[in-house]
């Protein structure tokens, strides 16, 4: 049966291209959307949809809520849930220390299935509904994922990591078995039902020159499939990367020399591009990914946000948690530390901002802009409902606020999964109790 979906509607049309920039986005205050199939068949005001529709229908009043697309994380690890919080270290020593043993634990089946499931109930409790993650170097971690969110409808990105040196015993695959275990999943899964497969050499440190060019020879094959990676994050981490690929004129080159930047290239952190290296990405179409909390907890660095989208050449940008480098499974909290580490750097990300690049400016970093991050006729009905005043501090804040851009900024600065109302996958609720 048809769902009709009655509420406060928000979704973005364009990037907004200042604080007021009311032309980038559409709102309807008694708005209203119909679904069915999964899809958005009709949108616009309650009296204009509701005028078209019959009987035989479901109608579910959400108002006064707000519904925007379902938010969108470009980046997060499957297997670093039960890292996040890890005290101390930078990124190398975080990595061997917490985050590799961690992850040795996923070649168990029923560990790994545990854990996807836990993931897909943290992402839609925060009221995210599409993610590009990182799998372990087990193939199983990645069945466990794709399976999981094929049961749940989702539209996700996903790969298991090829890693082949610098990691314990148990996390390490080789040239030959990272390319089959790949090959393998990529024809299991990519395009069945909602999922996509992203080629994923975890970064240049853990892969040896000849598992490079096993990556190079999967994108070769499969030149429509996303690749992601970790690039410039740590100062020792760029520095040692260097050191493996000497031939390279800088770090984004050593992706470059094996064919891993192009369009649908995910690089996450590129927290200390050098110029020739933001020309290269930028040149390429390749997305940098701002990952606001796991920057700030693992000190690695402040992105340019600003600095990247306005330099002559301009980067396409996305937005991540990094779970569990990152800190929070929140796309609010982590557009919160977003600001701050924005406004560390001089400048101010508006909230029309923040929110289109959750939705459709992720949407469209991840090339799936055709599919999701709107409320749009033809698009997946992948859908957040928020509510500003869910706690008692955010409802005497929001009785100050007069604008729906201060609701926004509120909900990001002060809120969490507790201002998810609900949350649609394909047009079903689905968040978790
Ligand atoms: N670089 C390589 N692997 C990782 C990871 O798991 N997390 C982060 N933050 N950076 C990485
Ligand atoms: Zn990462």
């Amino acid at each position: 049966m048809p769902l009709l979906i009655r509420a406060r509607l928000l979704t973005f049309l364009a990037e907004p291209q200042a604080p007021d920039d009311h032309a980038s986005y559409r709102y309807e205050e008694d708005g209203a959307l119909l679904i069915e199939d999964g899809v958005i068949q009709a949108v616009g005001s309650y009296s204009e949809v509701s005028a078209r529709v019959g009987a035989d229908i479901r109608v579910v009043d959400h108002r006064p809520h707000l519904v925007m697309p379902g938010f969108i994380d470009a980046h997060a690890h499957l297997p670093q849930m039960q890292v996040i919080g890890s005290f101390g270290a930078e990124l190398l020593d975080w990595l061997n220390t917490y985050t590799f043993p961690a992850e040795t634990e996923f070649s168990n089946v029923a560990h790994a299935e545990r854990i996807a499931a836990c993931f897909l109930d943290e992402l839609t409790r925060h009221g995210t509904t599409t993610v590009a993650a990182y799998c372990s170097v087990h193939p199983q971690s990645a069945e466990a994922l794709f399976a999981e969110a094929e049961r749940r409808n989702m539209c996700i990105v996903a790969g298991k990591v090829m890693m082949d040196r610098n990691a314990p015993d148990g996390l390490r695959d080789t040239a030959q078995s990272g390319y089959d275990e790949t090959k393998a999943l990529i024809e299991r899964w990519h395009g069945k039902s909602r999922l996509h497969y992203a080629i994923s050499p975890r970064f240049a440190i853990t892969s040896t020159p000849e598992q490079m060019a096993a990556a190079q020879a999967l994108a070769a094959e499969y030149p429509h499939l996303h690749i992601q990676t970790h690039l410039s994050e740590n100062k020792a981490e760029i520095e040692f990367a260097c050191s493996l690929f000497p031939e390279a004129k800088d770090y984004t080159d050593i992706y470059a020399r094996y064919g891993l930047v192009g369009p649908k290239s995910l690089f996450g952190h590129c927290v200390h591009l050098q110029e020739r290296e933001a020309d290269a990405l930028s040149e390429a179409g390749a997305v940098a990914v701002f990952c606001p909390t796991s920057n700030l907890f693992l000190g690695s660095g402040l992105f340019n946000y600003f600095g990247y989208k306005r330099r002559e050449k301009s980067l396409r940008i996305a937005a991540a948690t990094d779970v569990g480098g990152g800190t929070n499974y929140s796309m609010l909290r982590t557009m919160d530390e977003g600001y701050k580490v924005i406004t560390l750097q001089g400048e101010k990300i508006p909230p029309l901002l923040s929110y289109w690049q959750i939705t459709r400016g992720n949407a469209e970093a991840l090339s799936l802009g055709h599919r999701i991050g709107a409320l749009e006729v033809g698009k997946d009905a992948d859908l957040v409902v928020l509510d500003a005043s869910a706690t008692s501090p955010m409802r005497l804040r929001m009785e100050k606020a007069r604008s729906l851009a201060e609701e926004l900024f509120i909900l990001q600065t002060m809120g969490d999964d507790r201002n998810v109302v609900e949350t649609y996958v394909a047009g079903r609720p689905v968040k978790p109790a």
